[in-house]
């Protein structure tokens, strides 16, 4: 890949290059102890309010208590519900409220501490409170220390869709702690991973050969497997976000696998059923698939998603969805969901294809009898 963003090459430490908006997402293992001095050195003068998923209480205590240590905490931590049904405007109401409470002022900022939920609803809060303020990610789930926290999407969903409200709003920190991952639950950790796949699917044949020779280390939670994975991908994000912030070309890219993939996940109801990395999972392996029957590359790429992702007991195929949820998907189904995505124009959709692995590229208006077609034929031979 090339791109315009300057990539630290110290271990642990990435730069999203944007100008005077640029930041650092610092990554490591009990970050939480020196918190303190990466806030007041990324955000000097400021004081911290704390939006945390209330399943963390103990971490945020812990981190309230540190920066109590230094006078830099504004107020009580604000808890959230853990779960998508707190990205709502009830929640969203809520947690303004708690931080106006709290006095909060523009020199101030909001430390998201939490997975993608948190990321997304403290961020948006941060974006629309007194017109902006800023705002740190402290990411504890593998799939928003390498997707959400990372490029500034904030927002909430409605019950027309995901995300359908919302700001891009980028952080000024990214404060990824590798402790957190210690206490994930294996179905979210790999759910995660399958994000960590993307990037070596969607820009780097390297990366991924290293995932196929990493995975156990990685999912063993080594420390030096999970910051190279973790690492890396923050790279290719930081890279594809310098160059295309608010998604008006390559940015489109991090959506690899997830066209089909919101399809099932809308399917199957946004539940516990089927989590957003399964959805994009089982997305990039149709993406890769369909590719190949547009003749755009050999069914080895495919094969080696497939076969990688499905190791670690990901969905990878609809046989695999219907032991998993335990009901299948009809065409028209799929096909109803595919065209509620935002990418869809005039029947035709835009979707992100392979021409190898590491090789993707923005597809525009693919017809949609292209994908009824491959659709009908994935379900008639599910495997
Ligand atoms: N998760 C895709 C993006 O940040 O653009």
């Amino acid at each position: 890949m090339t791109g315009s963003a300057e990539i630290s090459r110290k271990s642990g430490q990435v730069t999203v290059t944007l100008g005077d908006r640029s930041y650092e997402i610092v990554i490591g293992a009990g970050l939480l102890a020196s918190a303190p001095q990466h806030l007041m050195q990324a955000l000097p003068g400021a004081r911290f309010a704390i939006v945390a998923d209330w399943a963390l209480s103990a971490y945020a205590h812990d981190l309230e208590a540190r920066l109590n240590e230094h006078g830099l905490l504004l107020g009580e931590i604000c808890f959230v519900p853990s779960g998508e049904k707190s990205k709502c405007f009830s929640e969203l109401e809520r947690v303004c409220n708690a931080l106006l409470d709290l006095g909060i002022e523009r020199s101030h900022a909001v430390i998201a501490l939490g997975g993608g939920v948190i990321g997304d609803l403290a961020g948006f809060a941060a974006s629309i409170l007194k017109r902006g303020v800023r705002l740190v990610q402290v990411p504890t789930t593998l799939l928003a220390q390498v997707d959400s926290s990372v490029g500034g999407k904030t927002g909430i969903d409605t019950r027309q869709g995901k995300n359908l409200i919302g700001t891009f709003h980028q952080p000024s920190l990214v404060l990824t702690d590798l402790a957190t991952l210690d206490s994930l639950p294996d179905r979210e950790f790999r759910a995660g991973y399958a994000e960590v796949v993307k990037y070596g699917a969607l820009g780097d044949a390297v990366f991924f050969e290293w995932l196929e020779a990493n995975g156990p280390r990685v999912f063993a939670r080594d420390g030096d497997a999970l910051t190279h994975a973790i690492l890396r991908s923050c790279q290719m994000k930081a890279e594809i976000v310098a160059r295309d912030e608010r998604e008006t070309g390559d940015r489109a890219l991090l959506n690899f696998g997830h066209t089909f993939g919101h399809a099932v996940e809308a399917w199957a109801g946004y539940s516990g059923e089927l989590p957003h990395g399964e959805g994009v999972a089982l997305g990039m392996v149709l993406a890769a698939k369909f590719s190949q029957a547009r003749g755009l590359c050999g069914p080895s790429v495919a094969a080696r998603l497939k076969a990688h992702l499905s190791e670690y007991g990901l969905p990878t195929d609809f046989k695999s969805l219907n032991e998993q949820v335990g009901r299948m998907p009809t065409l028209e189904e799929l096909l109803a969901y595919m065209e509620q995505d935002k990418k869809v124009r005039d029947g035709q959709l835009t979707l992100v294809l392979l021409r190898g692995i590491g090789q993707s590229f923005v597809a525009n208006g693919v017809p949609r009898d292209a994908i009824r077609d491959f659709l009908q034929a994935q379900l008639i031979n599910p495997r």
